[in-house]
């Protein structure tokens, strides 16, 4: 257990796609940052992703909502 109690992969974010054509890409952990995976979403077509030993970071274009522990996002307004 890390001494927050907390694992990297505890957290998920939700991603709604607004319009098709969603792009939704990992980088990768550690000291190169890449992109390690691409996925396509098309419109109301939701994925669930866990940041992971692969995965710090879930770069999104095009539009979307999100829900993170940070709260619902939305880049169209
Ligand atoms: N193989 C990747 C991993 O285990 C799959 C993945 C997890 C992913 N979370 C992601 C891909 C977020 C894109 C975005 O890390």
């Amino acid at each position: 257990m890390p001494e927050n109690g907390r694992f990297y992969y505890d957290d998920y974010v939700v991603i709604k796609a607004l319009e098709n054509g969603v792009t939704v890409i990992g980088l990768t952990r550690g000291k190169d940052t890449r992109f390690h995976h691409t996925e396509k979403l098309d419109k109301n077509e939701i994925m669930i992703a866990q940041f992971t030993e692969h995965t710090s970071a879930i770069k999104i274009r095009g539009r979307v909502e999100v829900l993170t522990k940070h709260g619902k996002l939305r880049n169209d307004e």
